[in-house]
């Protein structure tokens, strides 16, 4: 559905993006996360013809985007609704007005019965029906994203672009707002990619996830692939994982648990069966969407070490010994 190819991009000489590659299919939720600086809005504003690249090629539908034809452009702005960090509102507009603003831009009359049913049921789908003649001021942050998804959504797009759309939001307000985005992606079957630096928003709703890192694509996968047991290490010091924290004697032997394993009572069984005694240093479970994902490091003497990763091989769990 949307095909990124090579894509490089220079801004002053210092390049940006380093040859991108990236897959995202039709219905899928895509997190692209990464530092700071690591090129994703600059990513995203290519993929939606807002920025140009220097080499390679962005697929859209199997057709090559031809950035230098402006009407091609336009088209495919039409068609990738976008939402940001600040909302970017207008102030002198009410709720209304701003979910309506893209319809007037593209000469689409918005006095008909028709046109008036859709902005107001675009206003229901956001929960915000109460507040459809307030003023952006006289909303809330949260709120105020929910009129710029839904200002988003006017045109009908195929893709709902978001950079940072809840970074400046609060958890819970965040857990509403991802609630609605995957709403949006179940029912309308809109292809939504997010932007974002928070591990929390990937978590929770993206099905696929590339990790971008000076302007480079580390990993691609499954977010519980990626985050419960990432190799690279520039991933590790992102998530900030644990090995600052772990014992300097003894071995540290990291147990990982995908999705059923928490079920297992394998550390009591292990130590049973070894009759030995394991102290358990770090462990963190977490929740993927549905899933529950976890690791724990447990410290013991070498000497218990082959027989632990025997008992462990036998149960199938994937194991790794912390350096
Ligand atoms: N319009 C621009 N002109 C010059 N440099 C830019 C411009 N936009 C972004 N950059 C630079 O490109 C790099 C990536 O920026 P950006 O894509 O915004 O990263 P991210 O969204 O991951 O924080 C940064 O070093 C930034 O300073
Ligand atoms: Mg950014």
């Amino acid at each position: 559905m949307i095909q990124i190819k090579n894509v490089k991009k220079t801004f002053n000489k210092t390049e940006v993006l380093k040859g991108v590659n990236i897959d995202i299919e039709k219905g899928e939720i895509f997190g692209i996360i990464g530092q700071s600086g690591a090129g994703k809005s600059t990513l995203l504003r290519c993929i939606n013809g807002l920025e140009s690249y220097d080499e390679g090629a962005i697929v859209v539908d199997d057709v090559t985007v031809d950035i230098k034809n402006k009407k091609v452009l336009r088209n495919l702005q039409k068609r990738m609704g976008m939402i940001f960090q600040g909302f970017n509102l207008l102030e002198r507009l009410d709720v209304y007005q701003n979910v309506a603003l893209p319809m007037k831009f593209w000469g689409i009359p918005t006095n008909t019965p028709e046109a008036k049913e859709k902005i107001l049921n675009l206003i229901k789908l956001v929960g915000l029906e109460e507040k459809i003649h307030s003023k952006p001021r006289e909303l809330s942050g949260g709120q105020k994203q929910r009129v710029a998804i839904a200002r988003a959504l006017a045109l009908d797009p195929d893709f709902l672009l978001c950079d940072e759309a809840t970074s400046a939001l609060d958890p819970e307000i965040t857990k509403g707002i991802l609630a609605l985005l995957q709403k949006i992606n179940k029912e309308m079957g809109i292809t939504i990619i997010i932007v974002t630096h928070q591990m929390e928003v990937v978590k929770q709703i993206c099905q696929k996830v590339a990790f971008l890192s000076g302007g480079k694509v580390l990993a691609v996968g499954k977010p519980e692939q990626l985050f419960v047991w990432p190799k690279e290490r520039e991933i590790r010091e992102f998530l900030r994982e644990e090995s600052d924290k772990l014992p300097t004697t003894g071995i540290n032997l990291k147990l990982f648990f995908f999705g059923e394993g928490n079920q297992r009572p394998i550390v009591t069984e292990m130590s049973r069966e070894l009759q030995t005694n394991f102290n358990i240093c770090w462990a963190k479970l977490e929740d993927f969407r549905e899933d529950v994902y976890g690791s724990l490091v447990l410290n013991m003497e070498e000497k218990d070490l082959e027989k632990a990763c025997a008992f462990l091989d036998s149960k199938n769990v994937t194991w790794e010994v912390i350096k």
